[in-house]
């Protein structure tokens, strides 16, 4: 058993408390990783906000990189001392999507985010001596430490910086992959971006990365389309300033609509848009996480019409264990930026202002660094 500082949210509207949590041994296939940095993401604010019900209380973050500290029995993947990005979904290997290779899909993975727990029903916290607290899409990564599944961890290599790795646990890998493999985006076309977020961005790096032009962002918050336009992004609207987004693409665009337009916000009126963003036979893909009992209306008659493929993407259709190292090495090779999101830094007691600078849209991403 190991003591940690951790994040603990207690209900769903509260402020986090940060307090000392028994974390236990980990037991067979499982690793403990000594957490050295986490990434404040939009979907720990829909669990405060009570838009993604989980299991309370609970440790958040899902974001995270750091150091394995010890492995439980079987363990093959990894051994104490590796550099390692946690995955939110671990795919299990043995279930129905995971065999016709969509991990991100997995049914066990999907179950236990639900039940709050480990593989077989574990908690590994709890109260000193104490009640248990339930895990986070198996993460649990605003912690000094946690415990997570053999098949949640990344290996790495070593000369990453943790903070930045960190991101790409979710927000890259979930931007990156949209493009790469939901979309597939092709060189040469274009393509439009609402919403320029943690994960925004990387639709916009990523869509450079693979030859579009042009690549226009669209936010409500002037700073961040100015990040966007560092990230690549050829044209930008400024949403705060029209309610015609569909016509401000249309003018970019020889009133056509782009071929591909991407949902990065999660709200019914900005998957409309998004909707009406794409040209005839184009493609609209959501990555943004509405709330569970919001419902988008689309016109019916437009659907055969205007032959559009209409998708979603959930963690970037990625495959961590490949994508991951990849991500790593292009932005080590100057490919894709990683320094540029982080905003600002937190030790793991800011991490209520850490939410407040989420919430007020002041930040691409913060980052929680857990070292003290
Ligand atoms: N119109 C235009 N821009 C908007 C609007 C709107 N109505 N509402 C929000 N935005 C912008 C914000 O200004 C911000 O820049 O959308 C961006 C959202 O970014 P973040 O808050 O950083 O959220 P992020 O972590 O990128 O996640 C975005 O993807 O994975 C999902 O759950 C996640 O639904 C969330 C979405
Ligand atoms: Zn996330
Ligand atoms: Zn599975």
């Amino acid at each position: 058993m190991r003591r940690i500082r951790a994040a603990l949210l207690e209900d769903v509207g509260e402020r986090f408390r940060v307090e000392e949590l028994e974390l236990d041994e980990p037991g067979p296939g499982e690793v403990r990783v000594r957490v050295v940095a986490a990434g404040v993401c939009h979907s720990d604010l829909h669990v405060v906000n009570g838009d993604l019900p989980v299991p309370l209380p609970a440790v958040l973050g899902h974001e995270g990189a750091g150091v394995v500290e010890a492995v439980g029995e079987g363990v093959t993947r990894v051994k104490p001392g590796d550099h390692v990005v946690l995955s939110w979904i671990p795919g299990c290997g043995r279930c129905y999507y995971c065999r016709i290779g969509r991990p991100e899909l997995c049914e066990e993975a999907f179950r236990l985010q639900v039940a709050g727990t480990l593989p077989g029903g574990a908690l590994r916290l709890r109260r000193p001596g104490g009640s248990a607290v339930h895990h986070f899409l198996e993460v649990s990564c605003f912690a000094e430490a946690t415990v997570v599944p053999e098949q949640g961890v990344v290996p790495i290599r070593p000369d990453v910086p943790l903070d930045r790795a960190a991101l790409v646990g979710c927000a890259v890998t979930t931007g990156y992959g949209a493009v790469v493999h939901t979309a597939r985006v092709r060189p040469g076309s274009s393509v439009a971006v609402l919403g320029a977020g943690g994960v925004g961005l990387n639709v916009i790096q990523a869509a450079v990365l693979s030859g579009a032009w042009p690549v226009v962002a669209i936010d409500r918050i002037p700073a961040k389309l100015e990040l966007a336009r560092e990230f690549g992004a050829t044209h930008t609207v400024d949403a705060s300033r029209t309610d015609d987004l569909v016509g401000a693409v249309a003018d970019l665009t020889d009133g056509r609509g782009t071929d591909y337009a991407f949902e990065v916000i999660g709200r019914p009126e900005t998957i409309a848009s998004a909707y009406g963003m794409a040209r005839k036979g184009g493609t609209v893909v959501v990555v943004g996480v509405a709330a569970p009992h919001e419902e988008v209306s689309i016109n019916a008659f437009s659907l055969p019409s205007q032959s559009k493929v209409l998708t979603g993407s959930w963690y970037g259709r990625s495959n961590p264990g490949v994508d991951i190292p990849r991500i790593l090495d292009l932005y080590m090779a100057g490919r894709l930026k990683l320094d540029e999101l982080v905003s600002r830094r937190f030790p793991l007691e800011g991490v209520n202002e850490a939410f407040d600078a989420l919430r007020s849209g002041e930040v691409a991403r913060s980052v929680l660094l857990l070292e003290s």
